[in-house]
């Protein structure tokens, strides 16, 4: 082969790119009815906004950064993630003060990151995900929170899924829990691995992040970061819990979930599943509050955030492997069978009527074909009915329509074809209510 792709990137072709579609036209529609609007950020971004002067330890940054000098000398990077670029967006167009807060933003697109490719790891990938902007508030938080589970509900991942939650201090909480985190695993880190050697210096908090079996060990008796709580925090924490419990939401709190970015500070969560899939790609979706980092990118003070992203491949991999999952079928509704060049012609104004009319997809080949032929790329297309035009139905200027999935036809006039068009989506559309309104309705969709 002449071209293939890169190491870790990939092509997402037939029934995943219409998944992708569908996932993301299901999750703006959630992130819609809670109040988010989209936002459309570069891909490349200058390296300080993600190296800021604050240094930020997290593998992202430090060593799978996609950086480069263009061609004038300016170090450029492609984002490894969101939430740094919507931002620098929000301050750069001073939205804070132009928009009532809270600023609700949600996005979509590729990110990038130089890791070792593997089961649900990309280098380049896709996340969607959203970031409120606001003073502090933990029902903020929550709503966040909530309409990732949301969205997951309207993937009908609503069975497998579950939250991983965790609450990290304040600053004088966290100094405190650092210390008590480095004066325990001193004694042990000659044994430990290198990444765990390297965090203790520069983040001691991500040791608890660490995936090696024996340095898991002494993370399950390392100090418990609840023990650093205020008494404020720990009432934030019981309303967390009585909200999730409240939402029936299924949830774990995990007080070794750190994250794997720098600007964490309070509620942080992620989205796992619970089977094999999950097992395979590990999280599908995290985020968390962060309290200094619009302030840290140029931005007031006072103003807060709080976000997550969902890892589209890894959504599509769970997605997939529902039992009940069902790839799209009946995309096409008419596939058109001219047997003629002058079939040809009538198809082709007809089809481009139907076009004209709405969202009733329909193909023609332009080539004539045998009936065989047309009727075996029908099928191939899943389409519902066939629209046979021959010699008869040119003399007597008609169409034979054929349902594909009941076998009877029936002629239609040319002139009247649209109007019969319409009245067999009505029909079509009739029929699907009232077998929606058959079906017992099911748990939080509804
Ligand atoms: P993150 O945990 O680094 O968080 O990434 C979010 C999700 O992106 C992960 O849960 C995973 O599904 C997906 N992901 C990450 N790396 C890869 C990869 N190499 N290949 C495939 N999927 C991947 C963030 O990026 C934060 N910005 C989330 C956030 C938003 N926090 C606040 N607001």
């Amino acid at each position: 082969m002449k071209y293939a792709p890169l190491k870790g990137v990939h092509d997402l072709i037939n029934q995943d790119a219409d998944d992708i579609y569908r996932i993301i036209s299901l999750t703006s529609l959630c992130a819609n009815t809670y109040g988010y609007t989209p936002i459309i950020v570069p891909t490349i971004e200058s390296t300080s906004l993600y190296q800021r002067e604050q240094k930020d330890s997290s593998d992202m940054v430090t060593k799978e950064m996609y950086t480069f000098l263009d061609k004038g000398n300016r170090s450029i990077s492609l984002r490894p993630e969101f939430t740094a670029g919507v931002l620098r967006a929000v301050i750069s167009n001073k939205m804070h003060t132009q928009k009532e807060l809270p600023i609700k933003l949600y996005y979509q697109g590729s990110c990038f990151r130089y890791e070792r490719p593997q089961a649900g790891r990309y280098r380049e990938f896709s996340q969607l995900g959203v970031e409120a902007i606001d003073e502090p508030s933990i029902y903020l938080d929550l709503e966040v929170l909530l309409l990732g589970c949301a969205m997951l509900y309207r993937l009908d991942l609503d069975f497998p899924f579950k939250v991983k939650v965790n609450y990290l201090p304040s600053k004088e909480g966290r100094k405190k829990y650092v210390e008590a985190l480095k004066k325990y695993f001193k004694p042990h880190l000659e044994n430990m691995c290198l990444d765990c050697k390297n965090r203790y210096k520069t983040n001691p908090l991500r040791i608890l992040d660490c995936k090696v079996e024996e340095d898991k060990k002494l993370i399950k008796k390392a100090p418990k970061i609840s023990d650093f709580y205020t008494e404020e925090e720990r009432e934030k924490v019981e309303l967390i819990k009585d909200v999730l419990k409240e939402e029936e939401i299924k949830f774990e709190i995990d007080e070794t979930l750190v994250r794997g970015l720098d600007y964490y500070s309070g509620l942080v969560f992620e989205y796992v599943v619970d089977n094999k899939v999950g097992d395979e790609v590990g999280s599908i979706g995290g985020g968390g509050h962060y309290d200094s980092l619009v302030e840290e990118l140029g931005g007031p003070s006072n103003l807060e955030g709080v976000g997550f992203s969902f890892g589209m491949e890894r959504l599509l991999r769970c997605y997939q492997e529902l039992p009940n999952y069902m790839p799209r079928t009946g995309h096409i509704l008419f596939s058109f069978i001219p047997l003629n060049e002058e079939g040809i012609d009538v198809a082709f104004s007809l089809v481009n009527v139907v076009r004209s009319f709405g969202h009733m997809p329909c193909s023609m080949p332009y080539k004539v074909k045998s009936l065989k032929a047309g009727l075996r790329k029908a099928s191939n297309e899943k389409a519902s009915y066939a629209v046979i035009i021959g010699e008869d139905e040119i003399k007597k200027e008609i169409v034979t329509v054929k349902d594909l999935h009941t076998g009877t036809q029936e002629e239609v006039s040319v002139d009247h074809f649209l109007d019969y068009v319409v009245s067999l989506i009505q029909e079509r559309t009739m029929k699907m209510f009232d077998d929606g309104e058959k079906k017992k309705p099911k748990n939080k969709k509804n």
